[in-house]
């Protein structure tokens, strides 16, 4: 086979030298042809002139004509070639091939399959067979297609590996602007509700020794005098001794309550993305849980999402924790408006949303976490399925859908932690995606940050 490139030439296929002397005998071509079967013709030449071709093919016919041996076998060529004049096409040999290809077939018909002379020098030919060039012409067509779908396919490549990287430019300055916004709010709040919480406990105490004194007043004095006795009806006493405790106790509840919403914001805002870090992906998971909770409740057409934790022993995970949020949470929404997208078909569905994590543990293979997060919403078809991650793609109303959430997580999973996302859905039952993360970061992926 030969090797041709998109810019070949006619001196890049193979040519036959055959010359002979218009005075040689026609005997001497014929035993040119049996000696080289393959010989698609021969180059005629008077005094090293150039003066046409016979084909092979023109030869035989002539030569088969009645009496044709014998007229011309013992004849000098020049005989021949005065009878049976052949039209010679005569290109030089830096021809392109496509070039020679449509010259070759723009011959009459009966002349299409004969040979080419390819002039090398001013005195020197050789011959080149028609089916040899068209076969190149053939093999350079093939090779031309080739490279522009290689091209297309590269472009291709360039645009979507384009578009990925902006989306993740985009989502990272956004994430970036977010997590600096919720850790500088949950700083903001912290030191007073610190105050709260830490006096609340001194207001309980101190407020219960003002309750006895009282008592221990009303006991040895049972009958105030009457500025006192009014000022007790006046305030109800009875009733605010009793409510007191109960007012004092429900702010101790709440200022706990906000104290682990601002430790769930800073553990989820992580502002610590530039390094990685062991930390607990339970931790994680109940955070972004908590920053959901208000999609998670109870709302006005359709009731709360239960959440079914099933944690296994998993040991701290290295990793880049705000971006690891960020993925749950990207998972948690889709898995409630899947939810909610089902309730609206079906009001007997009771929604829920599993979250379940193990350590697995393959002989070869670095230990990994996996994180399952399965939903009994609205499922989804192979055909969303296969684009899931491809950015921009949605099936939500415009408003609601973006396109983005697993385009961003799927690099933050598989490129930055060396791990895998997997998905597997029903339409009308549910869909389970699974995280697995490696416990410790793969040296690889920390350089690719
Ligand atoms: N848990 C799920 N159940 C059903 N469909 C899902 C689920 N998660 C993702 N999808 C499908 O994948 C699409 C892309 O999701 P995503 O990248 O998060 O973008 P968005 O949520 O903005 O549409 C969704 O529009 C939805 O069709
Ligand atoms: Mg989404």
């Amino acid at each position: 086979m030969l090797q041709l490139h998109l810019d070949a030439r006619l001196h890049d296929l193979p040519l036959h030298t055959a010359t002979l002397d218009v005075n040689q005998l026609g005997q001497t071509a014929i035993d040119l042809f049996a000696n080289q079967p393959r010989l698609p013709g021969i180059v005629l030449c008077r005094d090293r002139q150039f003066i046409g071709i016979v084909s092979r093919q023109a030869f035989f016919e002539g030569m088969s004509r009645r009496y044709g041996q014998d007229l011309y076998s013992r004849r000098p060529l020049q005989v021949f070639h005065t009878c049976n004049p052949t039209p010679a096409l005569v290109l030089t040999a830096d021809t392109p091939i496509a070039t020679a290809a449509n010259q070759t077939l723009q011959r009459p018909l009966e002349q299409a399959y004969e040979p080419i002379a390819v002039q090398l020098s001013p005195n020197s030919y050789q011959l080149l067979s028609a089916r040899d060039l068209l076969l190149a012409h053939t093999e350079i067509h093939r090779l031309t297609a080739t490279q522009l779908r290689e091209q297309s396919d590269r472009l291709t490549q360039t645009v979507n590996s384009l578009q990925q990287t902006q989306t993740q430019l985009i989502q990272a300055e956004k994430m970036s602007a977010l997590g600096q916004m919720v850790a500088g709010i949950a700083h903001e709040i912290n030191n007073p509700i610190s105050f709260v919480y830490g006096n609340v406990d001194h207001a309980q105490k101190y407020s219960r020794d003002l309750m006895t004194l009282i008592q221990l007043y009303q006991r040895h004095y049972p009958e105030p005098n009457r500025e006192i006795q009014a000022a007790i009806e006046e305030i109800d006493l009875d009733f605010l001794i009793a409510d007191l405790d109960k007012t004092l106790n429900s702010m101790h509840l709440g200022a706990s309550r906000v104290r682990e919403i601002v430790r769930s914001l800073r553990t989820f805002s992580r502002l610590d993305e530039a390094q990685t870090k062991a930390v607990s992906l339970h931790d994680g998971i109940d955070s972004t849980l908590l920053i959901l909770r208000s999609r998670l409740r109870e709302q006005r057409d359709r009731p709360e999402i239960q959440i079914h934790k099933h944690y296994g022993e998993i040991p701290r995970i290295e990793c880049y924790a705000g971006q690891i949020n960020q993925v749950f949470l990207n998972l948690l929404s889709n898995a409630i408006d899947a939810i909610e997208a089902r309730y609206q078909q079906d009001a007997l569905l009771e929604p829920q949303i599993e979250i379940r994590t193990e350590l697995q543990i393959a002989p070869g293979q670095p230990p990994r976490v996996a994180v399952y997060i399965i939903d009994n919403g609205i499922g989804m078809s192979s055909e969303v399925r296969q684009r899931l991650f491809t950015p921009f793609f949605t099936t939500k109303p415009v408003g609601q859908g973006t396109g983005l959430g697993l385009a961003i997580s799927y690099p933050i999973v598989v490129e930055k932690h060396g791990g895998r996302i997997r998905c597997e859905s029903e339409p009308g039952v549910g869909t389970e995606f699974c995280l697995e993360i490696p416990v410790a970061l793969p040296a690889k992926a920390e350089v690719a940050v």
